[in-house]
């Protein structure tokens, strides 16, 4: 990632080195539930299912949503070894909805991350399978966390609700219904809430609780991933339409092809930005009443620097 509209470049090279830190260390623990199978390296047959969830697992991705549950728990004074668990469960799942977002019966997108979407490679039946047991292991994962019950409890009680009718599910099936109907400002707001923002709000969340935080973060954490999370979205909505398939790992003018309502075709292309600002704004603002200015930092950089993605 790589935002032009900065000012402090020490501070953001500190932010900046830290996030890929918290990258590489989750893509070391994902590729650790997944090894590589090497031809002839195994007794058994590797099941092809394996191949096909590790195949979108590891093929890249910014890692976004497990690194913002490792800042939160950081910013509140948690130990990310005993999060990291959790913070990989989060990105499988995101993993499973981005390999049924691309199914020719949803966005039918051929190109995620740089490779050919999951069903491309293993056809429809497998990367539905992929999906589902990729949203399965997710809450093994979470389950898993080396923390006290009590806690680990109410972690998968905001993953399932991020997952479920009222978060990724809910908000995928409205976003798939409006392509025939349309959507105006308050549907799509809420669109993207449920399918975007829901999750980004689990991982914050899940990182605050595995580190123990009360209610006051626990509302911060909320708040702030809220708006990232309509950022977010709009970004993406405005980098379909500008960017071009090579750059962005998928294919461009999907939400075109599609004929989706988004926050482009309602606004433009300057109101989005201005749309963008806003929520990030709102992000940081909101952490301020719950977080001292040292613990607040990245999460403050982060939401700038998803503000001004190029991928
Ligand atoms: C893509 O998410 C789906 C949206 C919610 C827009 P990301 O942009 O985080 O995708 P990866 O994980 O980096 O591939
Ligand atoms: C977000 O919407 C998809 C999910 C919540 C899975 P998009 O359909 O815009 O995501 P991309 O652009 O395919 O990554
Ligand atoms: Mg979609
Ligand atoms: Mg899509
Ligand atoms: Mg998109």
């Amino acid at each position: 990632m790589n935002n032009p509209n900065k000012t402090d470049s020490r501070t953001d090279d500190k932010h900046r080195a830290e996030y890929e830190r918290l990258r590489a260390l989750t893509e070391n623990r994902l590729a650790s539930y997944f090894p590589e199978i090497l031809p002839g390296s195994q007794p058994e047959p590797v099941p092809e299912l394996c191949r096909a969830m590790r195949y979108s697992l590891m093929a890249g991705g910014k890692r976004v949503r497990p690194v913002l549950a490792l800042l939160f728990c950081a910013a509140c004074d948690g130990d990310e070894n005993a999060a990291l668990d959790a913070a990989c469960g989060i990105e499988c799942l995101h993993t499973y909805s981005l390999i049924h977002d691309d199914l020719p019966a949803m966005d039918d997108d051929e190109l995620r991350r740089g490779k050919p979407s999951n069903h491309i490679v293993f056809g429809e039946w497998l990367a539905i399978l992929a999906g589902d047991a990729l949203q399965a292991k997710a809450f093994e994962l979470v389950a898993s966390a080396p923390l006290p019950p009590e806690r680990v409890v109410k972690m998968l009680s905001e993953l399932a609700r991020a997952a479920g009718e009222r978060g990724i599910c809910g908000g995928q099936e409205l976003d798939m219904a409006a392509e025939k109907r349309g959507a105006g400002e308050a549907e799509l707001y809420k669109i993207h809430l449920m399918k975007t923002s829901s999750l980004i709000e689990a991982a914050a969340k899940i990182g605050t609780l595995a580190a123990g935080g009360g209610e006051k973060q626990l509302f911060a954490a909320e708040e702030y991933a809220r708006a990232v999370g309509l950022a977010f979205q709009i970004r993406d909505d405005m980098l379909d339409a500008s960017s071009d398939s090579a750059a962005l790992g998928k294919p461009a003018g999907s939400d075109k092809k599609n004929g989706k309502t988004t926050f482009l075709t309602l606004f433009g292309h300057k109101r989005c930005g201005e749309l963008v600002a806003k929520e990030t704004e709102r992000a940081k603002a909101a952490l301020r009443p719950a977080f001292g200015a040292e613990s607040r930092g990245a999460l403050e950089w982060l939401a700038d620097e998803l503000a001004g993605r190029e991928l």
